[in-house]
């Protein structure tokens, strides 16, 4: 029986294009899955679109100098232009910012509203002065408390990657005019995410099939109890909230918008509405929404899950209309040549430069082999240009052309007869004939490295049919054998066309071209060898061509000068320090002193008591040499010392003065003068 599917990948920001980390993770397994169940006849709806508010977007904006509009618009149509390209199959490819959106999340927050489901929170905020508005936790910039990185974010510090709140940065200021931001009371609608706990717990007990990294997420987020969280902001950018509904509470609704992760998701449901107008049916997205026998299926990253798996699926519940999700399936990241991803540093793969030159489903076949199921996985143009040039090409590629050219020298294009069938013919046609079941479910149970590692064995054995039946020998010696092993070929070819499909469509295409086969046939018919004696097939188009080193050395060579150029700009921050003014140096008193007495303080493996000549006077100082030093090897020698430095206690010892080291990779050195110089003589 038919099945009813809804599929939605998350919804990428509309801030930047995409790279390859975004196709693992959310968008090219479920295109699989959706081109897998189109195949087999399913009732299936597959939505996406642009997540267009947040206040990454208004950043951008405000360094670009344009309206918030203006970027969206602009990297939508990127976005929407990369996934086209790279056979991304959606229903529907909708906008956060189109008119339906902002009424449908409306709407959803209304009934929420009316059943009485937030709760509302008076709180201070940090709030900017010169701006005149509240300041979101990516708006405040300050002082990292960790690492001392002066940049960092109010919720994070993207240099040492601390979770951070805006009240622990040092020298908070607005990112938005860099004024000191001051709070202020605002109001804010809470969805009571406490109060619904244990009924979450024993609806993610009904799914122990998914997968454990979302399952051991979620269920860490309820081991440390789940906080009410606020569906609401105050920001100049968003869904505004329903001024009926702010009016009701007393409230001005001015400047409120929603949360972007209260939107975002609806996003799925208004696409879905929008898709259905242009089907000329405008209900028809609640057959899909609102009947509770749909799968529906969200695929995401791994950062996404708590919204996916808690949150999400709390409003859907809470409104009452809407069906659950029956799986989340969450991917881990992707690295790229053993490095993190980094949009900000321009360290990916664009989807757009990337389609420039190499072919969608060479990055298709690539993404799905690496896929990061369970774990992160890591992206190597190496490895890419290997599994295209020795897979696709000389395993699928060669495959079917040695078949077709054998079958048009030998046999005019057509298909041969088939005669009596040996072992080894018999054992092809039976692993032909189970093989669509069997990879049918490895897709549908999202194991989708699985499902190539499959198809790929099966063209393996195909080739490996072909060199042990060795028709060209058989040409001569036994004609009927050798007929019958291209026409098993062809039939073969024909098969791996469709099981492949869902992979790389693009050459699925040119497969079903090739043998003249004019509708795109269905996965069942995977299982039938259905090409009949005498049927003529076209000239084999070429489908990997190999890829050079020199292109694949041009990409790692890009890499590898955007890796140098990051690290020479951490070790700027991390080594060069603000410029001074002479004044600032003469501020300090260096002296050389000689070392009279030397020993290991008591109970500490770091710590040496120095006694020091310093012209008439002898002091004492603490320092931290002790694990380079034996004290016995200092007395006598001349070291370097600020002298003018404020005393302090160390372990019950008063140190007045800092003795000066060199320090490299662990390795330390005391600083010294080249001549016997009289003990305090001054530095400068
Ligand atoms: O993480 C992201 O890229 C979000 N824009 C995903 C949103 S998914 C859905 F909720 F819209
Ligand atoms: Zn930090």
């Amino acid at each position: 029986m038919s099945q009813k599917i809804l599929v939605t990948s998350a919804l990428p920001y509309a801030n930047g294009p995409i790279h390859l980390g975004h196709l693992a993770g959310a968008y090219l397994p479920a295109d699989i899955f959706v081109r897998y169940h189109r195949l087999k006849g399913n009732d299936i709806v597959y939505i996406c679109g642009s997540d267009e508010h947040g206040v990454p977007i208004m950043l951008r904006a405000r360094a670009e100098n344009l309206e918030p509009q203006q970027i969206v618009d602009r990297y939508h149509a990127i976005i929407k232009d990369s996934f086209e390209k790279f056979g991304m199959d959606f229903d529907y490819y909708g906008r956060t910012s189109a008119e339906i959106h902002h009424q449908t999340s409306q709407d959803f927050f209304r009934t929420l509203d009316n059943k009485n489901e937030f709760i509302l929170k008076n709180e201070n905020q940090l709030f900017d002065p010169e701006a005149g508005i509240f300041l979101a936790d990516r708006f405040v910039r300050g002082t990292c408390p960790k690492c001392g990185y002066e940049d960092a974010y109010g919720d994070q510090c993207e240099n040492c990657g601390t979770s951070l709140s805006p009240a622990d940065l040092i020298n908070p200021r607005s990112a938005i005019t860099n004024a000191k931001p001051v709070m202020k009371e605002t109001v804010h609608w809470y969805l009571s995410l406490e109060k619904y706990q244990p009924m979450l717990e024993k609806w993610i007990d009904e799914h122990p099939d998914w997968k454990p990294n979302a399952l051991g997420q979620i269920k860490s987020w309820f081991k440390d109890g789940l906080k009410d969280r606020a569906m609401t902001r105050d920001l100049p950018w968003g869904v505004e909230i329903p001024e009926d509904v702010a009016h009701k509470a007393g409230i001005d609704s001015k400047g409120k918008v929603l949360y972007v992760w209260f939107d975002a998701p609806i996003g799925y449901i208004s696409a879905t509405r929008e898709w259905s107008v242009k089907q000329g049916d405008p209900e028809l997205w609640k057959k899909y929404w609102q009947q509770q026998d749909t799968r529906l299926i969200h695929f995401i990253g791994k950062d996404n899950i708590v919204f996916h798996c808690i949150i999400f699926p709390l409003m859907l519940k809470l409104h009452g209309e809407y069906v659950l999700p029956e799986n989340v399936p969450a991917n881990e990241f992707l690295n790229l040549e053993g490095d993190k991803l980094s949009t900000s540093r321009n360290y990916a793969v664009w989807l757009d430069e990337y389609l420039q030159k190499f072919e969608p489903d060479s990055l298709r076949y690539t993404l799905a082999s690496i896929m990061p199921e369970t774990k992160d996985a890591d992206f190597s143009w190496k490895d890419f240009q290997a599994r295209h040039n020795n897979e696709l090409a000389d395993i699928l590629g060669n495959f079917v052309n040695r078949s077709f050219i054998f079958c048009h020298k030998y046999y005019e294009g057509k298909v041969p007869a088939i005669g009596t069938l040996s072992d080894l013919d018999k054992e092809l046609i039976n692993r032909l004939e189970n093989a669509a079941d069997k990879i049918g479910s490895i897709i549908d149970s999202h194991q989708y490295k699985n499902y190539v590692r499959e198809v790929m064995d099966l063209t393996r054995f195909a080739n490996k049919y072909f060199n042990d039946k060795e028709p060209w020998k058989a040409r001569k010696e036994n004609p009927e054998s050798c007929a019958t092993t291209i026409h098993l070929c062809i039939q073969t070819v024909r098969i791996l066309g469709i099981l492949f499909d869902p992979l790389i469509p693009f050459s699925a295409q040119k497969i079903r071209k090739s043998l003249n086969i004019a509708e795109q046939e269905s996965w069942d018919a995977a299982k039938t060898l259905t090409l009949k004696t005498g049927h003529s097939i076209s000239t084999a188009a070429i489908l990997f061509t190999k890829i050079e080193d020199d292109v694949i050395d041009a990409e790692i060579s890009r890499l590898q000068q955007v890796r140098e150029a990051k690290n020479k700009n951490n070790k700027k921050e991390t080594d060069e320090k603000a410029m001074i003014e002479i004044d600032d140096f003469a501020k300090l008193d260096l002296r050389v002193v000689k070392v009279l007495d030397a020993e290991k303080i008591p109970k500490t493996s770091r710590l040496l008591k120095l006694k020091v000549k310093n012209g008439d006077e002898e002091r004492t100082i603490v320092s931290g040499i002790a694990e380079h030093y034996n004290p016995d090897d200092l007395i006598g020698k001349n070291v370097v010392i600020i002298a003018n430095l404020k005393p302090v206690q160390l372990r019950g010892v008063e140190s007045r003065g800092m003795i000066l080291t060199a320090e490299n990779n662990g390795e330390l050195s005391l600083l010294t003068v080249m001549k016997d110089i009289l003990p305090g003589s001054k530095i400068s």
